[in-house]
């Protein structure tokens, strides 16, 4: 079995963890995992003085039960962000993997009666919160965005791109709030799109490209029936692949008939999309990246935005490394 380790300001007092945790100590050399509190007793301050005294930073949690983990950090995001003992590094990794588990679940739900939007937008409210609030934010969740292509991997680092870039353009909170939540939902559509298609390697042909470009109005149909949702939110759905010269889809729309979240929308879904390694095509770094959108797709993008984007990332983008798993970190 594998275990996840955790560190202890994780953990908010008088909560139940819902999963078991457990001390890991090393007899013969070999690690030994013992239970240490249920998940479904609380975890009171007996329990974390007896961490405290015995100096133990680290818990673990089995494979099995990460996701119950990210749903108790979902639940308790804000006193996690609040807690002055654990570092921006770890912060970063709490908001990602919450996001990460509930972007999944939402994509799954979709179209039921299930899914719980709310769930988007508090993650967006308290996610600006700490990068308003924590200067270190920007660097911890730049490096949490992930490189595996799954939809709700690539919707997350959408919305953190944009709420960073958001903030480097001086949106309003309010306004980050909308525009982040249209970008963790900009792709729902693809729900509609068979997977054999979204996972094909190599080029698609003219009637599957017809099939993949029906997903931005497919997401605004589902989206538009929650009610719950900012109509500027819809924007970032249904006009991300709208180019500013008028070639994009669905509307063929173009310059500022194109809404600002739109225009960014388009750059920053492009930007991910090639830094990431997909069925049909590596990853490119991101300074060739910047360079290839700004050579030849420049047409796509409102350029005084793109420019933007570029002062945004660029000084940062020569940091980016990429580690073996693919995950772009920031060069200590
Ligand atoms: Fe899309
Ligand atoms: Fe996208």
């Amino acid at each position: 079995m594998h275990y996840l380790a955790i560190t202890k300001d994780m953990l908010v007092e008088d909560t139940e963890v819902g999963c078991d945790l457990y001390l890991r100590s090393y007899v013969n050399g070999d690690p030994k995992y013992v239970l240490f509190c249920c998940g479904d007793e609380q975890f009171g301050g007996d329990r974390k003085g007896v961490l405290i005294e015995g100096n133990i930073e680290k818990l673990y949690i089995p494979s099995k039960d990460y996701k119950n983990f990210f749903k108790y950090q979902e639940a308790h995001l804000p006193d996690i962000l609040a807690n002055n003992n654990l570092s921006s590094r770890e912060k970063s990794h709490a908001v990602y993997h919450v996001a990460k588990n509930l972007t999944k679940e939402i994509l799954k739900d979709i179209c039921t009666e299930e899914v719980d939007l709310d769930r988007a937008k508090n993650w967006v409210k308290y996610t600006i919160g700490f990068i308003l609030n924590d200067e270190n934010a920007f660097s911890g969740l730049l490096s949490m965005t992930s490189h595996d292509y799954y939809t709700y991997t690539h919707s997350l680092n959408l919305s953190v791109f944009g709420l960073l870039f958001g903030k480097h353009l001086g949106l309003s909170t309010d306004n980050l709030n909308t525009f982040g939540t249209g970008m963790l939902l900009h792709d729902v559509g693809k729900v509609e799109v068979p997977l054999e298609l979204l996972n094909k390697p190599g080029k698609l042909t003219n009637e599957e490209f017809g099939v993949l470009k029906r997903h931005p109005e497919a997401g605004y149909k589902i989206l538009k029936e929650k009610e719950n949702l900012e109509e500027r939110s819809l924007k970032v759905v249904i006009q991300h692949h709208e180019n500013y010269d008028g070639t994009g889809y669905p509307n063929g729309i173009g310059g500022n008939e194109i809404d600002l979240y739109g225009r960014l929308s388009r750059i920053i879904d492009v930007y991910d999309a090639i830094t990431t390694k997909r069925c049909y095509a590596g990853a490119l770094n991101p300074f060739p990246a910047l360079t290839e959108m700004g050579e030849s797709m420049n047409n796509c993008f409102d350029m005084e935005l793109f420019k933007e984007f570029v002062c945004f990332l660029g000084p940062k983008s020569s940091q980016l490394v990429k580690d073996d798993d693919g995950i772009v970190c920031l060069k200590a």
